[in-house]
């Protein structure tokens, strides 16, 4: 079976991503001794992904993949977006979420969408594959399951939040998911 290293220590990602890829044998940085935090110093997502897989590809000169991702807010000018991980200063999803109610509270436009990039480097060539998912910010927690914001994130044409609803029905419709749907179809056609 072929080999694929998943270039992130989220723990969130990774459990949606396994369940997404089935027919690859998936590696993480653990399996692969990589024990350094990896840099994401830069603006956009695609940037990060980037520096992401291509750390690891340098790392390990295995086939990897990358997603740097986040969550944009229209009120907040697309904030938190690359930031989404550390947006309270911290890499606390708590935190962070309950920065993103404040600075939310009393606005009536709660439009947001969740966008994802996922790097490629297969074969030392380097692809892009992208996903977004639009919603609105509610203005208190719901849900227990997935991570990050989920809790206040409910997807358009849903009653329930990303952390409410199971995660084959957010891997459907997320970001991450139409992402990763991609890559895989584009392994699928180079695999066989
Ligand atoms: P990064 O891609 O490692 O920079 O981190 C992405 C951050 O965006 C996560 O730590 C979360 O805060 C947020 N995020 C991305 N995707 C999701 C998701 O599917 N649910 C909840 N939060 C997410």
């Amino acid at each position: 079976m072929q080999e694929l290293v998943i270039a992130s220590n989220n723990k969130g990602k990774i459990t949606e991503i396994r369940r997404l890829i089935p027919d690859l044998s998936l590696l993480s940085l653990k399996d692969i001794n990589f024990s350094d935090e990896i840099p994401e110093p830069y603006h956009t997502f695609e940037e990060n992904a980037f520096t992401k897989a291509n750390t690891i590809h340098q790392f390990s000169r295995r086939n990897v993949f990358a997603d740097d991702s986040g969550i944009c807010i229209g009120h907040l000018n697309g904030a938190p977006g690359v930031d989404s991980a550390h947006y309270s200063g911290v890499r606390d999803d708590e935190k962070n979420l309950q920065k993103v109610l404040s600075e939310m509270k009393g606005i009536d436009d709660r439009r947001a969408w969740y966008k994802a990039i996922i790097c490629l480097i297969w074969k030392d060539e380097v692809h892009y594959f992208d996903g977004t998912c639009h919603g609105k910010i509610l203005s208190s927690k719901r849900g227990a399951g997935g991570f990050g914001y989920d809790p206040i994130f409910v997807p358009d044409g849903y009653e329930q939040t990303f952390a409410e609803l199971p995660l084959s029905e957010k891997n459907k419709i997320s970001h991450r998911g139409k992402a990763v749907s991609k890559m895989v179809a584009f392994l699928e056609n180079v695999i066989r």
